[in-house]
């Protein structure tokens, strides 16, 4: 099984970025312990900070993995283009934010990519990235 985590713009910065909000762990850190977690199957990283960037690592995977797990951060609320390519592609995807986005800013309760996911993890911390793999197949972590 081949899942890959996809992560949009200032994701690069956890631990060090609104730590109140997305807390002290960097990604990479946090990427390890998934890694251990579920040696079982084949979990791949990609950051961007570029939209279209984005766009085009969708369109690289969306026809050959098993899985997406897809936080686009602020584009989630922004880009049409990242939607469209969700709907384009055969992949699956769950879209996950660290953060409740429903009890922040009306700016973060919209979503263009949410109409095309399987489905939508939110507001459980960095745990929502591995709930969203258990979600894909809820045998991988057995
Ligand atoms: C986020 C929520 C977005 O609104 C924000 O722009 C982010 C992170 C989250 O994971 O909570 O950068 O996607």
């Amino acid at each position: 099984m081949k899942i890959i985590i996809i992560n949009g713009p200032n994701l690069n910065l956890l631990g060090k970025r609104e730590t109140s909000i997305y807390g002290t762990k960097s990604f990479i850190d946090y990427f390890d312990s998934l890694k251990n977690k579920f040696s079982k199957i084949s979990l791949e990283y990609y950051q961007s900070n570029i939209e279209g960037e984005i766009i085009d690592k969708l369109h690289e995977v969306g026809f050959d993995y098993d899985g997406i797990v897809l936080n686009a951060a602020a584009y989630t609320h922004t880009s049409i283009g990242i939607g469209d390519a969700v709907k384009a592609i055969n992949a699956p995807v769950i879209e996950v934010h660290i953060s409740n986005v429903t009890n922040r800013e009306s700016f973060r309760h919209n979503s263009y990519i949410a109409p095309n996911c399987k489905g939508i993890i939110l507001g459980f911390g960095l745990d929502s990235y591995r709930l969203a793999i258990e979600a894909f197949h809820p045998k991988i972590s057995e």
